[in-house]
């Protein structure tokens, strides 16, 4: 079994450049089914998400192919409409392939997706946008069998801004015939780089960031290139360990403005933080203070993608932080893990109160899902001896090279197995 094993103690300093977006480039993957044209993916990060999306494609009929850091798309020999059960389990993105196998072929039928570890994740209003575009959808044992009949515009109110369910829309309207208008839409900048590549693809759509998106059928799709967004999760990750552990560290090829309450929060805990166009520089002394509670939001506001990974660098603060999560039931269990490590947390249905504790101490611990192993790691980034963390291929997910970047860093870090 291959584990992270950490010793801490040792500040970061140095230079990162942050992966691209996985968010971004998982539905932007999905959107290549539309076009029938090969298109490129620049430096496509190496992720466990990503290689379920090839999986997809290629069981779909798409030609993938990894051109050095680049991922090549050719859906010209597209031939199927179905998505197999053990592919849809491999994550919760494998649901957005719906709207684009719909839009293109006119029917689509798969299972329900997997990725479910941070409590129920429904996908009634995936369904229920491709329905107001003329979808006919039978749910019957755990399939979901879809047919067109000729998608129309047409206007699509969302009853809650959910990110997945604006890409789905997004994608089913450019099969559409007319004009497609998404209200309170989702406005994460993974939204905008979805139009961004759709716009490359010859696709007129417009309002992504706003929550109004407005979407225009489309016949003649072409391929293109795209370099997506840089991760704001990530770089969140590697700020929030670079808070804990004290050091200097600049972030490259990622936009300051997607992590504003991220720096906020951070510099609260008495970081300091300067920013400039596709750079973010943090340097801390290592002892931080409590914060404003912080409560997770949908864009602008403070992301539940992030709770985790700004809970682990304050574990160790002098103070009170109380944390409020909003978006998901389920997404605390790695707070168990960090008890384990003398952390002093109380949970209360969706609220964590935190209080800084002198040290923690190394342990034995066990990722329970994506940013929550991310916080592991970081609580024994600033643990005293050696912290092993397991069940690490959740992390892999969604980080290229988290063990990698953070032993750049001068982390005492390394993948062993065991
Ligand atoms: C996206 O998930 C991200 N995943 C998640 O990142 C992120 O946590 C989440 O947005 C919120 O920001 C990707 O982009 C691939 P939602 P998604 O639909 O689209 C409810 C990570 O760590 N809802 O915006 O699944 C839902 O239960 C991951 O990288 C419904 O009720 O999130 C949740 O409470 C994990 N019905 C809320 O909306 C629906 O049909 C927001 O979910 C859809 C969602």
């Amino acid at each position: 079994m291959k584990v992270i094993a950490v010793e801490g103690g040792r500040p970061l300093r140095g230079e990162l450049t942050v992966q691209s977006a996985k968010n971004s480039v998982l539905p932007i993957l999905a959107a290549c089914v539309l076009c029938g044209d090969v298109c490129v993916i620049e430096n496509c990060p190496r992720l466990e998400d990503v290689e379920a999306s090839a999986a997809i494609l290629r069981h779909l009929g798409c030609r993938v192919r990894r051109v050095g850091e680049d991922l090549e798309v050719d859906s010209s020999g597209l031939c199927r409409w179905d998505i197999p059960d053990d592919l849809m389990r491999r994550m919760r993105s494998s649901v957005i392939f719906l709207g684009a196998v719909l839009a293109r072929c006119g029917r689509a039928e798969l299972s329900y997706p997997g990725g479910c570890e941070l409590g129920p994740r429904p996908i009634d209003l995936h369904l229920s946008a491709l329905r107001t575009l003329g979808a006919r959808i039978d749910e019957c044992g755990g399939m979901m069998r879809c047919r067109s009949g000729g998608l129309r515009g047409a206007e699509i109110v969302l009853s809650l801004p959910s990110v997945g369910a604006t890409e789905n829309a997004m994608l089913a309207a450019c099969g559409a015939a007319g004009v497609t208008v998404i209200s309170n839409a989702a406005r994460e900048p993974e939204i905008t780089d979805l139009q961004a590549f759709l716009r490359k693809m010859g696709v007129n759509v417009r309002g992504a960031g706003t929550s109004t998106v407005i979407v225009e059928g489309c016949r003649n799709f072409h391929g293109c290139r795209h370099r997506c967004i840089g991760d704001r999760i990530a770089a969140a990750t590697y700020l929030s360990a670079v808070a804990a552990t004290g050091g200097d560290v600049t972030l490259k090829g990622v936009d300051y403005r997607h992590l504003s309450t991220v720096t906020t929060a951070l510099s609260q805990a008495g970081c300091r933080i300067s920013s400039a166009a596709g750079h973010i520089r943090l340097q801390s002394g290592g002892q931080l203070r409590g914060i404003c509670p912080v409560h997770t939001s949908p864009h602008p506001g403070f992301p539940t993608d992030a709770q985790a990974v700004v809970m682990a660098a304050l574990l160790r603060s002098s103070g009170t932080t109380v944390f409020v999560e909003n978006m998901f039931q389920n997404r605390y269990r790695h707070v168990a893990e960090l008890q384990r490590m003398g952390a002093n947390i109380r949970l209360e249905g969706r609220v964590a109160v935190l209080c800084g504790v002198p040290r923690l101490c190394g342990a034995t611990v066990r990722c329970t899902d994506l940013r929550g192993g991310a916080a592991l790691v970081l609580a024994g980034l600033q643990a005293d001896g050696i912290t092993q963390v397991e069940e690490i291929h959740h992390i892999k997910r969604g980080y290229s090279d988290l063990t990698g970047d953070l032993a750049r860093l001068g982390a005492e870090i390394r993948e062993i197995d065991r």
